[in-house]
């Protein structure tokens, strides 16, 4: 277990149009959320003006991804600078469809989570394994590799909250069991106590990623070392997403 709240973040991904996030944030405003817990939200770069204008403030807001370094001529970035500028105060970074779909590397994950935190957001760091890595008995090796890339880089784990994404349960349906879930969280607790420190260990948030839901999340939440949860298509839905919130224990 870790000291810190409960955290859940509903990565919207590459979803929405002006109207339905009119009627997402309506929905989030109006529902009624656990006052002890974290709440983040991930829209696309292009609505975070609108939602950051109308969310309340309950909700904090992140980006999906951000430059990794200062802004300038960077065509079709968005930088830190800006980000903050619009009032974000988090950055998904590793996400696996950033490795794996757009080929970004550990390294140079590692370097846009230093550059975020040296400017002041949140990390919410993404790991985890592809199905052929798990069936091959390598789901340490890979989360300790991802994990390793982060701690060379950064400078403080203080703003760093953890995702363990599986990336055979996301947006398949397929979650990950409560305990095949608690396994991870327990070892990667174990890496930051061993390779970062015992205090690390103890306050770092480890979430959890991949198909979880309104009907799911309970279960995952009772779990020692489930901090929250980093949640996609049942994000999208204002009164599913609140349930998650609210299934902190
Ligand atoms: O970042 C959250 C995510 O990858 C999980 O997506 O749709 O399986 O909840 P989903």
């Amino acid at each position: 277990a870790c000291t810190g709240k409960f955290f859940v973040g509903g990565n919207w991904k590459c979803n929405g149009t002006k109207d339905s996030i009119t009627k997402l944030v309506s929905d989030l405003n109006s529902a009624a959320l656990e006052p002890d817990a974290d709440v983040v939200v991930a829209p696309p770069f292009v609505y975070i003006d609108q939602v950051k204008n109308s969310l309340t403030d309950r909700i904090d807001i992140s980006a999906q991804n951000s430059w990794v370094q200062k802004g300038g001529a960077f065509t079709g970035e968005i930088s830190v600078e800006q980000l903050k500028d619009i009032g974000c105060k988090w950055v998904i970074l590793g996400h696996s469809e950033r490795r794996h779909i757009i080929g970004e590397d550990d390294q140079f994950i590692g370097k846009k989570a230093a550059y975020a935190l040296s400017e002041g957001l949140g990390v919410i760091a993404c790991i985890g394994e592809l199905l052929q890595e798990r069936e091959a008995g390598k789901t340490f090796e890979v989360c300790y590799r991802q994990l390793k890339a982060f701690a060379d880089a950064v400078p403080s784990w203080d703003n760093i909250v953890i995702a363990y994404e599986p990336v055979w349960a996301i947006g398949t349906g397929k979650v990950a069991t409560p305990l095949q879930a608690q396994e991870v969280h327990v070892a990667v607790r174990d890496w930051l106590k061993k390779n970062v420190s015992e205090e690390v260990a103890s306050k770092t948030r480890i979430i959890y990623g991949g198909s979880v839901n309104g009907s799911n999340c309970a279960e995952l939440a009772k779990q020692e070392d489930i901090d929250g949860f980093l949640v996609g298509g049942a994000s999208l839905k204002g009164p599913e997403f609140a349930t998650i919130v609210n299934s902190i224990t």
